[in-house]
């Protein structure tokens, strides 16, 4: 695992790098928990699906689309006469979701290794893109929007997914700040670009969508609770897929890393249920629509 690095310093290729790193490292425990993710956001995907206007036979960009767990639901989605394209910044991630969709014999599925700031895709080549939890990890989340919104059609539609503010994801917050404090780093700003809250501040996302260029732009704010058996499973799951936490905690020892785990664990426990572990979310999803055509 690469050492933590100041992200306030280094410029785009150097935060980049390391976001591939990250997640290229973390790409297997994501994938191998996918069933926890999937009844996680299952709500929240679906409507994301309905406000980008994924309909039967659509052509789909699929941005930061990670091992391609909301992929392979747009491909069953749109059916064999459709079409998605899994684009991810991280290769090993990507190449689990090109396993992944032929495994689960979706044809209409293409991936490939794409920075969602600079896509390649040809122009209007797309009915409708997606992006769930990628896009407050991009250090230009501007950038990223004005790729999509060239890669639809007149009329075309996206939809983001991102986390809103702190106080509405107590568990980000808590892995956050206790990851630095042990790392002995400050703490951050939730709101500077490339951080997981980085999209939340109220209204900030909606003015970005229409400074790249979208119209009747919306956003709904979620409930995503995420339930778990107990606190140690979910103690597992970031252990081994939360590249941001793990980027923070890279440059400690074993024993001073199991420090930080321990503490994350103590003020988690907070979320311990009769029924089990159920750690509160909240998600927004931002909707606009390439101006042209109606959809
Ligand atoms: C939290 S995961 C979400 C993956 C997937 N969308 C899902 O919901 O299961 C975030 C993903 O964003 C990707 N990512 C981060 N920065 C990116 C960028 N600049 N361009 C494309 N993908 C990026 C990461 O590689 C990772 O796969």
């Amino acid at each position: 695992m690469h050492s933590a690095i100041d992200d306030t310093r280094c410029g785009d290729t150097a935060f980049k790098s390391s976001m591939r790193e990250q997640w290229d490292y973390a790409a297997a425990g994501w994938n191998a928990h996918a069933a926890d993710i999937r009844a996680w956001l299952r709500q929240p995907t679906e409507a994301m699906f309905r406000m980008a206007g994924v309909k039967t036979g659509s052509r789909v960009l699929d941005v930061a689309a990670g091992a391609g767990d909301q992929t392979l639901a747009i491909a069953q989605q749109v059916g064999p006469q459709g079409y998605v394209l899994a684009t991810d910044l991280s290769p090993a991630i990507v190449a689990m979701a090109r396993d992944n969709a032929a495994r689960a014999g979706l044809a209409q599925v293409e991936t490939r290794v794409a920075d969602g700031e600079d896509l390649g895709v040809a122009e209007a080549s797309f009915d409708a893109a997606v992006c769930r939890l990628g896009l407050m990890l991009f250090p230009d989340p501007l950038r990223g929007l004005r790729e999509m919104r060239k890669a639809l059609r007149p009329g075309g539609g996206a939809c983001t997914m991102v986390f809103s503010r702190p106080e509405k994801n107590p568990c980000i917050a808590i892995l956050m700040a206790t990851a630095l404090k042990h790392a002995g780093l400050p703490a951050r700003d939730p709101f500077v670009a490339g951080g997981l809250l980085s999209l939340g501040r109220p209204g900030h996302i909606d003015a970005l969508y229409r400074s790249a260029g979208f119209q009747d732009v919306a956003t709904s704010a979620l409930d995503a609770v995420f339930h778990m058996p107990s606190v140690d499973h979910y103690i597992a799951f970031v252990r081994r897929s939360a590249s941001p936490i793990l980027q923070i905690l890279g440059g400690l020892d074993g024993a001073a890393a199991e420090g930080a785990w321990s503490e994350m664990r103590d003020q988690l426990m907070v979320f311990t249920t009769p029924h089990g572990w159920a750690g509160p979310n909240e998600l927004l999803l931002t909707a606009g629509r390439r101006p042209g055509e109606k959809a």
